[in-house]
C-alpha cells in the first residue's frame, strides 16, 4: 500500500483533538486547519524551486524561491476545511472546486459542482479531503482533474482507510497519497474505523 503517513506529535494531538467525540465545530475548525498545515508542509515537499543570487546584511549567498503556481482543490464539502491552510502557505494558489455527495446507502458519491482553473498540466496539484474511505469521491475528483489536464496530483487527506488507498493505488498509481492516519477499515456502511465520523457533519455542525 503506497501513501505517507504524517509521524509527528503535533499531528498525533491534533488528530486525537478530532478523532475525539467531544471536540465541538469551534475547535474542530481551528485544529483541523493546524493539522492541514503541517499535511501541506509534506504535500508539497516536491514543488519546483528557482536559486537566485540575493543579498544578506553580512554577503552575497544563493537561495531558493517557489517558483510555481500550484493548484488547490477541495472536494466539497468537508475539503473546504483544509483550503485556508495551502492559501496561507501559497497565498498565490490557483483554486479548484469539485463537489460531490456520496448516497447514504450506497456510499457511492456522485458530483453536482465542478469548477476547475484551466491550465493543469505540468503544474502541482493537491486534491483536498479530510476523508479517504471507498476512495469512490478521491477517484472520481481524480478522473476529473485528469480529463482537464492534471498530471502532477498529490492527494491530501487526514484519515485513509486501507480500502480507499488500494483502490486509488489501482486506479491512479501516479497519484501520491499524504495522510495523518491509516485507520484498521471500513465498517458495513463505509464510515471508517476508528474514524472520526462524518467530518462534513463535525464541521458544519449539521
Ligand atoms: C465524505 C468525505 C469524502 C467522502 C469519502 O463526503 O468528505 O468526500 O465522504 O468517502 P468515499 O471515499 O467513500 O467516497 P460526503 O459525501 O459525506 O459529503 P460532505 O463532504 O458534503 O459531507
Ligand atoms: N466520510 C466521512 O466523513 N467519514 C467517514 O468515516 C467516511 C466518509
Amino acid at each position: 500500500m503506497r501513501i505517507t503517513v504524517l509521524d509527528h506529535p503535533l499531528a498525533a494531538h491534533y488528530l486525537t483533538t478530532l478523532r475525539d467525540r467531544n471536540t465541538e465545530p469551534a475547535i474542530f475548525r481551528p485544529i483541523a486547519h493546524k493539522l492541514t498545515t503541517l499535511l501541506a508542509i509534506e504535500a508539497t515537499r516536491n514543488l519546483r524551486v528557482e536559486h537566485q543570487s540575493i543579498q544578506t546584511p553580512m554577503e552575497s549567498t544563493v537561495g531558493a524561491l517557489i517558483s510555481e503556481c500550484a493548484v488547490a482543490v477541495p472536494i466539497l464539502r468537508a475539503g473546504l476545511g483544509m483550503l485556508e491552510a495551502f492559501v496561507e502557505l501559497l497565498p498565490d494558489v490557483s483554486v479548484g472546486y469539485v463537489g460531490l455527495e456520496r448516497n447514504h446507502e450506497t456510499a457511492i458519491a456522485s458530483a453536482y459542482y465542478s469548477k476547475l482553473p484551466p491550465d493543469l498540466g505540468g503544474r502541482a496539484t493537491f486534491v483536498l479531503d479530510p476523508m479517504l474511505a471507498t476512495g469512490g469521491s478521491a477517484a472520481n475528483a481524480i478522473d476529473k482533474l485528469k480529463d482537464a489536464g492534471a498530471d502532477r496530483i498529490v492527494m491530501v487527506c487526514i484519515v485513509a482507510a486501507p480500502e480507499g488507498v488500494t483502490l486509488l493505488n489501482d486506479l491512479h498509481p501516479d497519484v501520491r497519497i499524504i495522510s495523518a492516519a491509516l485507520d484498521r477499515q471500513l465498517n458495513p456502511v463505509k464510515y471508517i474505523m476508528p474514524g472520526l465520523g462524518d467530518f462534513g457533519d463535525r464541521l458544519y455542525g449539521t
